[in-house]
């Protein structure tokens, strides 16, 4: 995929970024012509990292190699250029720490707003095609969400307000992203837009909060781990998501997604939605496959929720509000999505939740987005709630087909064990009656 001749070795320390800067023509000139490795370190305590990362980017991001060395690298302000990377490859060994200066980076020009849905702000965004970025387990992105998380206990969050999506590719194709790490993301972790043919394998996220002030909270909430939008062929590989929201959320036209071997350490569990949020928008999320998914309780001091392992959301039919924190009335369909040895522990939802009825008011239009040929193959887990499936389809389209084999499940609850299928066709697999 990636062709490199290494006729150059760029050590860019503070004097020859310096250089780089002030004469861009003058390297440019003598690099388009030839491949080209670029090494960075980190410039150590005190120091911003932020112009040599770029220098490195701009200089090497075409057909290249960046490395980063390990360390964190301090990043003050807006990247002034995204990513792109064409033909590259990035050894990402340390961290990417974005200064924990909350009223900085809620300026909307200290961000990008290149993810359309709900008008949400990036941080770190790549575009590109053919390109690869291992992190080595060691890489990626330090959030430094703490003071964020303990900022927004006594401020309002809502969607577009400017909280920053950690790691974002959008426009991208044929891209892979290896053994990535993002500690402490404010908001979602990860996004990927507006892209195609992506491959995320290794990912690690994780939103602990360690401040005892508010242990026993969910005050890491909107840290999803990734969120996909008009997105083809992406492909999760081995993710490890420690969050207070959707470990991942499947939002509108996201096509031939595979995802396998998933860990969800608290949160919400895995989510299709939320969909139908812009009226004159479809939604159209189709042949998904997920297999080997694991919703693991942690302590509820760091973490007090462990949901639903998996869960499908529609807003209403009726228009309330506009989006970003309003909305409703879209249309579109879910249809041929499998999920397949699904495990869960301790979880205060129904392992399997679909409603449609997000942002609602009673009397609203029921939704017309459909759910249909959805299958669940070998769950087994435990419940603290009764409810095990609960399926409230909309009574305006219903849903179709849906396939339960091997589904099991142990209740903690000394109430009998609820199933609840509103407006299902053609339902099969269950043992026990559904009403
Ligand atoms: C990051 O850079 C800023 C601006 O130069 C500096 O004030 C700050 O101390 C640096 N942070 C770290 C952790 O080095
Ligand atoms: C908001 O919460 C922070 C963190 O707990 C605290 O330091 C601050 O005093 C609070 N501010 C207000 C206005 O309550
Ligand atoms: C997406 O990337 C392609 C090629 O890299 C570019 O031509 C196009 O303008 C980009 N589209 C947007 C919306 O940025
Ligand atoms: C999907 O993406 C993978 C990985 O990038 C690629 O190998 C494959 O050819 C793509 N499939 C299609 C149908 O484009
Ligand atoms: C997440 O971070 C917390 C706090 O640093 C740590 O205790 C926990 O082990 C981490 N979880 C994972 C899965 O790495
Ligand atoms: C699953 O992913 C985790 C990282 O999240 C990795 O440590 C583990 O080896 C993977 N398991 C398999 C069977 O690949
Ligand atoms: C999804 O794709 C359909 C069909 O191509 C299109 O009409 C719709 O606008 C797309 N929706 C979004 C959210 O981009
Ligand atoms: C359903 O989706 C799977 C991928 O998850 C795909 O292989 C299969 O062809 C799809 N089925 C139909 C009928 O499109
Ligand atoms: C039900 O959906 C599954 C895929 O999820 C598909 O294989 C099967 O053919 C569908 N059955 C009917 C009757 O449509
Ligand atoms: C369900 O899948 C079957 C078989 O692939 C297909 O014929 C049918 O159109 C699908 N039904 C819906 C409502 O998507
Ligand atoms: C049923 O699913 C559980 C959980 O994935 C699995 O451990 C078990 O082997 C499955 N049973 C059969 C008969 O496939
Ligand atoms: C459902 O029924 C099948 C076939 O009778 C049986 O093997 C399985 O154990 C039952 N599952 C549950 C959860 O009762």
């Amino acid at each position: 995929m990636i062709e490199h001749k290494l006729t150059y070795h760029f050590r860019l320390l503070g004097l020859l970024t310096t250089i780089i800067l002030l004469f861009p023509r003058v390297l440019s000139a003598s690099l388009t012509r030839t491949a080209n490795d670029c090494t960075v370190s980190p410039l150590g305590d005190g120091m911003d990292d932020t112009d040599q990362v770029l220098a490195a980017i701009a200089q090497c991001g075409h057909f290249g190699t960046t490395t980063f060395q390990p360390g964190t690298y301090n990043i003050t302000r807006k990247m002034t250029l995204t990513w792109d990377l064409q033909s590259a490859k990035v050894d990402l060994h340390g961290l990417l720490s974005f200064i924990p200066d909350i009223e900085f980076w809620l300026e909307p020009e200290n961000t990008y707003r290149v993810v359309f849905i709900q008008s949400q702000a990036s941080w770190f965004v790549i575009t590109g095609s053919d390109f690869e970025i291992d992190a080595h387990n060691t890489g990626g992105v330090q959030g430094n969400g703490q003071v964020w998380w303990d900022f927004f206990t006594n401020h309002t969050r809502e969607d577009g307000d400017g909280r920053p999506i950690s790691f974002t590719l959008n426009n991208v194709t044929n891209g892979v992203v290896r053994n990535f790490r993002i500690e402490s993301q404010p908001f979602w972790c990860n996004t990927v837009s507006h892209s195609k043919n992506v491959v995320y394998d290794g990912m690690h996220c994780n939103a602990s909060n360690l401040n005892p002030e508010f242990f026993g909270q969910n005050i890491v909430p909107n840290t999803d781990g990734i969120n996909t939008y008009v997105s083809d062929n992406v492909t999760l590989l081995n993710w490890d998501i420690t969050c207070g929201d959707d470990c991942l959320a499947i939002k509108g036209n996201s096509t031939n997604l595979f995802v396998r071997n998933v860990t969800c350490h608290g949160g919400n569990g895995i989510a299709f939605g939320s969909l139908g949020q812009y009226f004159n928008l479809s939604d159209i999320v189709e042949n998904v496959h997920m297999e080997d998914l694991k919703m693991v309780r942690i302590d509820e001091n760091i973490q007090p929720n462990m949901h639903n392992a998996i869960y499908f959301k529609s807003w209403t039919g009726s228009v309330n509000g506009e989006p970003p924190t309003g909305g409703g009335g879209g249309t579109g369909r879910v249809h041929n999505v499998t999920a397949k040895n699904v495990v869960f522990d301790q979880l205060d939802g129904a392992p399997l939740h679909l409603y449609q009825t997000n942002g609602g008011h009673s009397g609203d239009a029921p939704s017309t987005l459909m759910f249909s040929n959805l299958t669940f193959i070998d769950w087994a887990g435990t419940t603290l709630s009764n409810t095990v499936v609960d399926l409230e389809c909309s009574p305006a389209v219903g849903c179709d087909n849906i396939t339960f084999d091997n589904f099991t499940f142990t209740s903690n609850s000394s109430s009998a064990p609820r199933f609840i299928c509103q407006n299902v066709e053609n339902l099969s697999g269950l043992n026990e009656t559904c009403d």
